[in-house]
């Protein structure tokens, strides 16, 4: 393999798929089609409700790592318990709220690395929703109360997600620098709200392009919409992995 090469698989291992469909086969179909252009499957609520825990089983035997995107938020006791559901299926990930705090964040880490040692499992790793990329200054301080800018509120729950244990974050491309300042290399960032130029940016607000994110520090970029509605999503993929592949 040449340099270039290396680079482009390096930067495909990096998009991070969201397989948001409302159908268990289109699911599969689309993660079987764009399963070499692709890094990672995410699987969120909205397939998962549709489709059930199987889908889980469904989309690790088309050979690509699995993120599930549930974003659990609950007490500590139920979210240790969901952890160690999770920890049987033989994903690569899931997340849970920061703002659950980090006795809840606790609970988390300690359930998975307990259920992964004695199934003989690799532990998923365990990221933390910050803020929600659809939330902004506005929403945050004059809906939720919290005094503070989005990028400071952000870096506070990456830092107390690393205190606690967990393996990274869920995060705006705009905040990935701080984060990465204050919690270390060793520290995951995934990033939604990525919209390579030209595309529509729906609903997300707090966003940037594909290689901006990787060029922030991002280990990955979600993307959704952008792959999915575009008319040849194979291609769309690999013009992203083009894009990041430059900033590699
Ligand atoms: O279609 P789009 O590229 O906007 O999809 C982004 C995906 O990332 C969606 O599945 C959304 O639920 C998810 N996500 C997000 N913001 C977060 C966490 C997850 O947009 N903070």
């Amino acid at each position: 393999m040449n340099q270039n090469t290396n680079k482009i698989v390096a930067a495909k291992n990096k998009i991070c798929l969201a397989l948001d469909v409302d159908n268990t086969q289109h699911a599969i179909n689309v993660a079987k089609k764009l399963k070499e252009h692709v890094g990672v499957f995410k699987v969120g609520s909205e397939l998962f409700t549709i489709a059930g825990p199987s889908i889980l089983e469904k989309i690790v035997d088309v050979g690509v790592p699995v993120f599930l995107d549930l974003k659990f938020h609950d007490i500590p006791n139920t979210i240790s318990r969901v952890a160690r559901v999770v920890t049987r299926y033989g994903i690569f990930m899931f997340n849970i709220h920061a703002s659950g705090g980090g006795e809840m964040i606790q609970a988390a880490v300690e359930a998975t690395h307990d259920e992964a040692v004695k199934r003989g499992l690799t532990p998923p790793l365990i990221l933390a929703v910050t803020v929600l990329t659809s939330i902004d200054n506005k929403i945050l301080q004059k809906e939720l109360l919290i005094n503070q800018p989005v990028e400071k509120h952000v870096q506070h729950l990456a830092i107390m997600t690393e205190e606690n244990g967990a393996d990274g974050v869920v995060a705006s491309p705009m905040e990935v620098r701080v984060i990465r300042e204050a919690c270390g290399e060793h520290f995951q960032i995934v990033t939604p709200g990525v919209r390579p130029t030209g595309s529509s940016v729906g609903d997300q607000k707090r966003i940037a392009t594909p290689s901006d994110a990787i060029n922030q520090g991002s280990d990955y970029v979600v993307i959704g919409r952008p792959i999915l509605a575009a008319d040849d999503p194979i291609d769309a993929a690999q013009k992203i992995a083009e894009e990041i592949a430059r900033v590699l």
